[in-house]
């Protein structure tokens, strides 16, 4: 059977429906398109768990702080059917913005995640968290999978999921999937394609510098604060306009108390008009 495409709730729902009298689970992946091989990924993860596979692509335009970049979000609608019908999704959901905000971006009902949403990308994308949070709870009613799956390149975004599901008791399960990286280190992302040839080769430095970060945590010299001074200096010198790079207590993104905690450090730098993210787990030197 080939890949279904619905282009509306309903369409959705009679699959979705057949499939429930059949007693078949769903894994569920959304995603806003210009799929990579780290979405493949989560498509392929899906697949190994769940008995159908469904895929949502939405450029959802309420967690888009900034206009210029949702109209600029590159969207290849046929080269991503491909990818989906190549990884045996079963069904590709794409609603309009019409169909998932029929009062209005402004007079929808909003969900909020407090806390871990604050700070980091909270601080530096006003509002965009709602957005996900909003559109991700409205993705699993409508789609109502048993297992979902999210990437940890955007980590606090998963995090984010995360605790919407078990504060609002979301009758699901949040699974995470690595980060896939190019060969140069580089973390996949749809935006990467906007990247100059000459930014593109400068790109792979972020994670480089994230891997810098983790050595000197674990060799315990410098303190938190200078060893994401030097992170920060080593992109600027490099061409990068950085954010941020912090380093978090990896459960709930709070400032770790001591080096013992698992951590994670996480960056945000643009490189012209591209705003990259990425982070890594740092190992304290009790679990190495
Ligand atoms: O990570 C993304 O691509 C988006 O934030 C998501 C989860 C599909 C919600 O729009």
């Amino acid at each position: 059977m080939g890949m279904k495409i619905s282009q509306s709730i309903n369409a959705l729902k009679q699959t979705l429906l057949l499939w429930k009298k059949e007693n078949l689970s769903i894994g569920f992946v959304p995603t806003m398109g210009h799929l990579h091989a780290g979405h493949i990924e989560l498509v392929n993860q899906a697949r190994k768990y769940c008995d159908k596979v469904v895929v949502s692509i939405f450029v959802n335009p309420l967690q888009f702080n900034d206009a210029s970049d949702f109209d600029a979000y590159p969207k290849t609608r046929e080269a991503d059917q491909q990818k989906l019908r190549a990884a045996s999704a079963d069904l590709l959901f794409l609603p309009t913005s019409e169909m998932m905000y029929p009062a209005g971006q402004e007079n929808t009902t909003k969900v909020s995640v407090p806390d871990i949403t604050l700070e980091l990308e909270g601080e530096h994308r006003p509002g965009h968290f709602d957005g996900v949070s909003t559109v991700v709870s409205k993705l699993f009613n409508l789609v109502q999978p048993q297992l979902a799956f999210f990437g940890e390149k955007d980590y606090q975004q998963l995090l984010l999921i995360k605790k919407m599901v078990l504060d609002l008791n979301m009758p699901v399960e949040v699974r995470s999937v690595a980060t896939y990286r190019h060969g140069d280190g580089l973390a996949m992302s749809s935006r990467n394609s906007r990247l100059s040839s000459a930014n593109r080769e400068l790109a792979p430095e972020l994670h480089r510098v994230l891997q810098r970060v983790s050595e000197q945590f674990i060799e315990a010299r410098l303190s938190l604060h200078e060893i994401e001074s030097v992170a920060i200096e080593t992109l600027k010198k490099k061409g990068f306009n950085v954010e941020y790079v912090s380093i978090r207590d990896a459960r709930n993104l709070s400032r770790p108390v001591d080096s013992s905690v698992n951590c994670r450090v996480l960056a945000a730098a643009w490189l012209g008009d591209v705003r990259l993210i990425d982070n890594i787990a740092i190992k304290p030197e009790d679990s190495l």
